[in-house]
C-alpha cells in the first residue's frame, strides 16, 4: 500500500505535466472533507441526485426492479442517504436483496446498522472489498442483478478508463440485468466552477490534503503556504480540473522516496478531473459493451442525470 503510494507519487511528479492521483484524496481527513463538500451549497451534484432519488423513487423502482427476486448491488455505497428512497419504493412491490459493496468495512457496517433501524424488513448482504472481486461472486448466482454506480464517481476516470470500467461491469452482467450510472451534466461554467472552488475553502483544503498526506505518510516537506488551489472548467472538453499551483521556485524532498522535486513559480500539479456528460457521451462509453440506455432521469434544474441501462443479448 505505502509502496504503491510512493511509486504513484514519484511517477506523477516526474512527468512533464506533474500530476498526483485523485484516489489519494481519501484518507480519514479527506473522507471527512468530502462529506463537508457534499453538504456545501455550491456542490449541487449531491442535492440533484438526492432530488431524483426522492421525487422520482417509484419511477426509479420500476426501472430498476425485476419480475423475479433479484440482487441490488451498489458500488461505493457510502452512507446510503440517497439509496434509502429507492429501497423504500422497491420494498413496496419487489423481492430483492440489497448488496452494498465498499472498500471500507466500516462504511458497510455503519450503513447496514443504519438500514436495520430505518428499514428493518430489508434483506441485506454487505461486501467489503473491491468492486470486481465482489461482482465476480455475484455473477455465479443465477438471479437478475441491478447495479447502482452513483454520485458521478465515473467522472473521476478518463474516458478510456471509464469505458474499460463499464466493460468490466458489463462482463458481470447477464442479458436483462440493469445498470444505473449517475453523472453530472455539461452546463454553464458559472454553475460548475464554484462547485470546485467554494467560498469557504473546503475544496481547497480537500485538494491541499493531498500534499499534507504526502508530508505525513511519505516524510515529505511540502510547504502548504507555497501552493494554491486552482480549479478550472474546460467547457470544450466538459472537464472540471483541479490543480495545485506553486507560488514560488522551490524544491520539495520526499524522504521515503529519497527524491527531491523542483517546482517553478506558477507550475501546476494536476490533481483531479471531474468529467461532465451528456447522453451522447454515455452512449459512446456504453454501447460497445452491449448496454443500451432505456431511460434518463434528470433533476428539476436539469443539472444531473441518472442513466438506466440494460444489458442486451449478445
Ligand atoms: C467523488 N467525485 C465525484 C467528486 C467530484 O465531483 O469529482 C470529488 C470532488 N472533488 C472535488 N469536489 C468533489
Amino acid at each position: 500500500m505505502i509502496d504503491q503510494f510512493i511509486t504513484d507519487v514519484v511517477e506523477g511528479l516526474s512527468k512533464e505535466q506533474k500530476t498526483l492521483p485523485s484516489k489519494y484524496f481519501y484518507d480519514e481527513k479527506g473522507d471527512q472533507l468530502f462529506v463537508n463538500i457534499m453538504n456545501m451549497p455550491e456542490y449541487y451534484l449531491t442535492n440533484c441526485e438526492m432530488e431524483i432519488f426522492s421525487d422520482q423513487s417509484s419511477a426509479l423502482a420500476q426501472l430498476i426492479g425485476h419480475e423475479t427476486s433479484f440482487d441490488l448491488i451498489e458500488l461505493g455505497a457510502g452512507d446510503g442517504t440517497k439509496t434509502v428512497h429507492l429501497l423504500r419504493a422497491l420494498q413496496q412491490s419487489y423481492d430483492f436483496t440489497y448488496k452494498p459493496i465498499d472498500i471500507s468495512p466500516f462504511a458497510i457496517e455503519g450503513l447496514l446498522q443504519k438500514l436495520s433501524v430505518e428499514l428493518p424488513e430489508l434483506k441485506t448482504e454487505g461486501v467489503a472489498g473491491d468492486y470486481f472481486s465482489a461482482l465476480a461472486k455475484f455473477k455465479k448466482i443465477n438471479r437478475p442483478i441491478s447495479i447502482l454506480f452513483m454520485g458521478s464517481n465515473i467522472g473521476n476516470l478518463t474516458d478510456d478508463k471509464a469505458k474499460k470500467f463499464i466493460g468490466d461491469l458489463s462482463q458481470s452482467m447477464k442479458p436483462g440485468d440493469k445498470l444505473l450510472i449517475g453523472v453530472d451534466l455539461k452546463k454553464d461554467p458559472s454553475i460548475i466552477l464554484p462547485a470546485y472552488n467554494d467560498a469557504q475553502g473546503i475544496t481547497r483544503d480537500f485538494n491541499m490534503n493531498l500534499l499534507d498526506r504526502i508530508n505525513r505518510e511519505l516524510d515529505a516537506d511540502f510547504n502548504l503556504e507555497q501552493f494554491k488551489h486552482a480549479p478550472v472548467y474546460d467547457e470544450q472538453m466538459g472537464e472540471a480540473r483541479s490543480y495545485l499551483v506553486s507560488k514560488s521556485n522551490q524544491s520539495v524532498a520526499i524522504g521515503k522516496a529519497n527524491k527531491t522535486f523542483h517546482f517553478e513559480e506558477g507550475e501546476r500539479i494536476h490533481t483531479e478531473t471531474s468529467r461532465k456528460y451528456n447522453a451522447k457521451l454515455i452512449r459512446e462509453l456504453t454501447s460497445d459493451h452491449g448496454l443500451t440506455i432505456f431511460k434518463q432521469l434528470t433533476d428539476s434544474r436539469g443539472y444531473f442525470s441518472d442513466f438506466i441501462l440494460e444489458k442486451q443479448n449478445t
